[in-house]
């Protein structure tokens, strides 16, 4: 009886310490103050468990087939590499002032398996502005763009302009890669000249 009661006592102050740190203002929230390295290992070992576990049971189509890794090119385009980067290209201003910030996707496709890479593509991870793109776009839409990014390690800048030169107007975004101006879905369409884009 003694010890519930302890516990008790013991969770309620723990209870007003995170209360009270919440209202008084004093963590840091801005995006340009780095995490500390406790808060770190606490996101990212919460999120590969929470993304492993959840993409167990994805089937996995054939991704080596030509057509589907051309047909996600234009995808990969219109929305992946203004954040993540593309070969020859950084990520633009908007990507590089994020926190935590757009990994390189050529390294992070060696470090997760194809049905993790679909699972994160398709539900976006909270608080970190990985968009969850299944809220718009069907599975069909998404493996492409899986299939292309498995080829990111091995592919430098001329090979990819060729890709999106042979890859024509496949995928559904072939428009918006084309003609950026033209697509007033797509985020920071503004003449930021002055910044890299
Ligand atoms: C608006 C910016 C933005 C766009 C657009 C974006 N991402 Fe991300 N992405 C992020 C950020 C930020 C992270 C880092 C999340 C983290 O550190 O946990 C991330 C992380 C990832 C990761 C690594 C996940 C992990 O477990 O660490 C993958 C894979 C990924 N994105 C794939 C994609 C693909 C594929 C697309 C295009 C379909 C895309 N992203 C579009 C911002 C973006």
């Amino acid at each position: 009886m003694q010890t519930i009661k302890t516990l008790i006592a013991a969770a309620a102050v723990a209870m007003v310490a995170v209360l009270g740190f919440a209202y008084s203002g004093t963590y840091d929230i801005s995006a340009d103050a780095p995490h500390s390295g406790f808060t770190k290992w606490l996101f990212s070992t919460t999120k590969h468990a929470s993304v492993k576990r959840q993409a167990s049971n994805i089937e996995v189509p054939d991704l080596s087939d030509e057509a589907l890794i051309l047909a996600g090119v234009n995808d990969f385009k219109g929305m992946c590499a203004e954040c993540h980067g593309a070969p020859g290209q950084a990520a633009k201003a908007m990507a590089q002032g994020m926190n935590p910030a757009p990994p390189d996707l050529a390294e992070e496709v060696l470090e997760l398996s194809a049905a993790e890479l679909f699972w994160v593509t398709k539900h976006g991870i909270k608080m970190t502005g990985m968009p969850a793109w299944g809220v718009t776009h069907d599975d069909d839409t998404i493996w492409p763009v899986i299939a292309f990014i498995t080829t990111l390690p091995e592919l430098d800048a001329t090979q990819y302009q060729e890709m999106l030169t042979r890859a024509g107007s496949l995928g559904h975004h072939a428009d918006a890669a084309a003609h950026p101006d033209e697509a007033p879905q797509e985020p920071d369409q503004h003449d930021h000249s002055r910044h890299e884009h």
